[in-house]
């Protein structure tokens, strides 16, 4: 039975949540394994939104299992906050939702740093979503960093507290020359949390181990997109955790051999939050086109997205460093009316025509799109529920798709609803 990864391909927000949210139906367990409440995943169920930020897109489906793995950072107030909606909205989550012990707790510290370093950046900020995620990453790194299962332990969490708040106080306070935090607030608000979310805290790796044995089909879900990758993406306009469906391996603690499917979640156009390099950016009518008929807001910050045109030298790229075996293609609905259809081909930079998407920033930030162009199609796509219904236009910019990624899409997204979904393939199987 194969266990998915199910990964953004370019910067975030291509539609992971209601992509998992629709996988789900065929699995048995669902894992976020990197990242924290930066993520925003939308699931649309009868027409009921549900933003999730930390708890797997598949908890919508009642009797599946989910798990928050080791390799994800922690915001308990923010889990509880999850917690809560669901069970207003009439989701029973107990004996189905587990916390790794080992993932890592983001501290009141860790945000009011992120939002230090971004001011002290200035015109070099990255546009963090300030959620201390950076800051909570960099305290594991350096093993400074509070975990789930030191949480849930009063005495442990205390002495840990206190000799690290000991030290970030005195960076709050001679470096960043901001108010020291108080020991006293911050172990009474957390061990609260920690009484709330004691009956989540779980070792999933073994669970997943002998799910794994069991025969059961797991989706790892992916937060974020490849291009905010630590390594891979466009540093330093990135994210601090390894975005690429390799992270699935470390932060949920399965094996490389254990993965047998990637599904690489593309947007049929090009969207970003936050700084950094963006080639096929679209500052015009046609970029505020995408935005509107998208609806690309931040799920998280509510920040408008910057949009353009499709980018196959980026896409390429990516589907190499996950080892995507298929696409599921989001959003093309979007693309309805809009006329001709442009997808850049290959960049060129410094005069030279290139391929290959470049591992420098520098370089990347003087680079030129080339495009291709391809006609587009009048026809509203959303109702289509096969790939016979759709317009021979738009079917022509899917093979395109393919062929220039050399990835076979096996299902396309027309719509934000769980149903608005044409499968052409069950990538799964
Ligand atoms: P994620 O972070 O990858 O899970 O994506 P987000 O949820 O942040 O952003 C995707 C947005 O597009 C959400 O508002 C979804 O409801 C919406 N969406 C997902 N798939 C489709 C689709 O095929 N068509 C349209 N029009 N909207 C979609
Ligand atoms: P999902 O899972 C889009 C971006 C931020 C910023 C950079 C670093 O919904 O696709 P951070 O707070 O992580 O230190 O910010 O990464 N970013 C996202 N962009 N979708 C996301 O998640 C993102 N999570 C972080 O905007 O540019
Ligand atoms: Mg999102």
């Amino acid at each position: 039975m194969p266990t998915s990864v199910v990964v953004g391909m370019q910067w975030g927000d291509e539609g992971k949540g209601k992509v998992v949210d629709y996988l789900t139906r065929y699995a048995d367990m669902v894992v976020r394994h990197q990242g924290g409440n930066n993520a925003g995943h939308t699931v649309v169920v009868d027409g009921k939104q549900t933003i999730l930020h930390l708890i797997p897109s598949g908890i919508l489906h009642g009797g599946k299992t989910c798990l928050i793995g080791n390799g994800t950072v922690v915001d308990p107030a923010v889990l509880i906050e999850e917690l809560d909606a669901l069970a207003a909205a009439g989701h029973h989550v107990e004996g189905r939702l587990f916390v790794s012990l080992c993932a890592h707790v983001i501290m009141p510290y860790h945000k009011t740093m992120d939002k230090c370093q971004e001011s002290l950046r200035g015109k070099n900020r990255i546009g963090t979503t300030g959620r201390g995620i950076g800051p909570a990453y960099a305290d594991k790194a350096d093993r400074f960093g509070i975990r789930i299962g030191d949480l849930l332990d009063a005495k442990v969490f205390e002495t840990k507290l206190a000799a690290i708040l000991d030290y970030k106080n005195r960076i709050l306070t001679r470096v960043f020359e901001t108010e020291a935090l108080a020991f006293d607030t911050i172990r009474d608000e957390y061990l609260g949390y920690a009484n709330r979310l004691r009956p989540f805290g779980a070792d999933t790796v073994a669970m997943l181990h002998a799910a794994i044995a069991a025969g059961k089909r797991i989706v790892c879900e992916g937060a974020q997109g490849t291009m905010l990758d630590i390594d891979h993406g466009t540093f330093p306009y990135v994210t601090s955790s390894s975005t690429v469906a390799a992270g699935a391996c470390s932060g949920a603690g399965i094996g490389a051999t254990d993965i047998q499917r990637v599904i690489g979640i593309v947007k049929a156009y090009t969207t970003r939050v936050g700084e950094g390099p963006l080639v096929t950016e679209l500052l015009d009518a046609t970029g505020e086109r995408l935005r509107d008929r998208g609806q690309e807001y931040g799920a998280t910050t509510g920040r408008p997205r910057r949009c353009g045109w499709l980018d196959i030298v980026q896409l390429r790229r990516a589907a190499r460093l996950n080892g995507a075996t298929h696409f599921v293609l989001t959003k093309p609905d979007v693309l309805s009316g809009i006329g001709t259809i442009k997808v850049c081909t290959s960049y060129e930079i410094d005069g030279k025509p290139t391929a290959e998407f470049p591992s420098q920033i520098a370089m990347l930030e003087r680079a030129r799109p080339i495009y291709e162009e391809l006609p587009g199609w009048d026809e509203d796509i959303s109702t289509c529920a096969r790939w016979e219904e759709l317009p021979p236009n738009a079917q022509a910019y899917f093979t395109r798709i393919e062929d220039l990624a050399g990835v076979p899409i096996a299902t396309i997204s027309v719509g934000p609803g769980r149903e608005q979904t044409i499968e052409r393939f069950d990538p799964l199987a």
